[in-house]
């Protein structure tokens, strides 16, 4: 997820935090949340995958939303309410604020307390028309939506193909979430990854310069430094596969030795070749977002690609 939630796995952390990271290290097959990968250092890490040849995803979307930002600004209406599932960096909503008439709110919503203070701030003092009501919180979870315009119609913003980190069943449910935010007069615009070559896909999760490599094998130093753990992150390769039938690639930490992590306390064995899987990104073709809209609760009203139709970035109405 783009800045997923800042999860703090120190002594004093929720036990549940500890516990569901220890539950995912005990599973078979053993699994890591991602939103584990965005601390500091793996934001940082995720902004550079961003600028990537081989991740084609960032170029694709930005190229719909610049052709398309007339016609988005159009469709949203004057004086909305926009709500930003997952503001990070803050870079895409600029085009929309930029292009909507008169937008009268701005809801950026992240988990992330220092970016998102800081990417209200900087929105704020650029568009001091639009009343900037940040939220910190964990947008796939429940949170209490700021008081708005009455009158305001809101139009959420989930860009970067983020939906596809969610299993569909999930993706769906997250969905009718955003559905009971915007309300029935609302609207979502959604940025989704399209199925394509396998090979293009896996250049964009295996890139040559390593960077996806330290991006997936952070999320090790990151419960090094914040839950004492002992992984050596050099014993653990970075795979991405294509499952087909699942329609997603999958990530990998895969274990190169035979060996045992101490992690809270507890034990953790691997033998040569196991891995933690770490992250799933789904890529929908039609009949799967047409799925996905229908269960979502949401209706298609336009769907736009790139040049190479490799990305969509949909307008869904309530
Ligand atoms: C945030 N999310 C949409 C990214 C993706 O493409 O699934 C995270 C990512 N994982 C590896 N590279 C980028």
């Amino acid at each position: 997820m783009t800045t997923a939630p800042d999860v703090v796995l120190s002594e004093s952390a929720p036990a549940a935090t500890r516990d569901s990271v220890l539950r995912g290290l005990r599973g078979k097959p053993r699994t890591l949340s991602p939103t584990l990968f965005y601390d500091e250092v793996g934001s940082a890490l995720f902004e550079r995958i961003t600028t990537l040849e081989e991740y084609y995803l960032t170029r694709a979307e930005l190229e719909i939303l610049r052709a398309h930002v007339h016609e988005i600004a159009t469709l949203a209406g004057p004086r909305c309410a926009l709500i930003e599932y997952g503001s990070g960096s803050g870079t895409k909503v600029r085009l929309l604020l930029d292009a909507l008439q008169s937008p009268a709110a701005y809801t950026p919503i992240d988990v992330s307390t220092a970016q998102l203070a800081r990417v209200a701030a900087e929105i704020a003092a650029d568009y001091p028309a639009v009343a900037v009501r940040p939220v910190n919180a964990d947008y796939s979870a429940s949170f209490e939506v700021p008081d708005l315009p009455t009158r305001a119609r809101r139009v959420a913003f989930f860009p970067g193909s983020t939906i596809g980190n969610f299993h569909p069943t999930e993706a769906a449910a997250f969905l009718r979430r955003v559905r009971r935010v915007v309300a029935s007069d609302g609207a979502l615009i959604l940025g989704v990854d399209r199925r394509k070559d396998p090979r293009a896909l896996l250049a964009a999760y295996d890139d040559s310069e390593g960077v996806t490599a330290a991006f997936n094998r952070n999320i090790l130093a990151r419960l090094n430094r914040e839950m004492g753990a002992s992984f050596d992150p050099a014993q653990f390769r970075h795979r991405a596969e294509w499952n087909d039938a699942e329609s997603r690639i999958e990530m990998h930490l895969e274990s190169t030795e035979p060996q045992t992590v101490r992690v809270s306390g507890e034990s953790i064995s691997f033998e040569r070749g196991e891995s933690i899987w770490t992250e799933s990104s789904y890529k929908y073709d039609r009949e799967r977002l047409d799925r996905l809209i229908e269960e979502g609760g949401f209706q298609l009203a336009r769907l736009w690609t790139d040049s190479a139709e490799r990305f969509w970035v949909a307008f869904l109405t309530g």
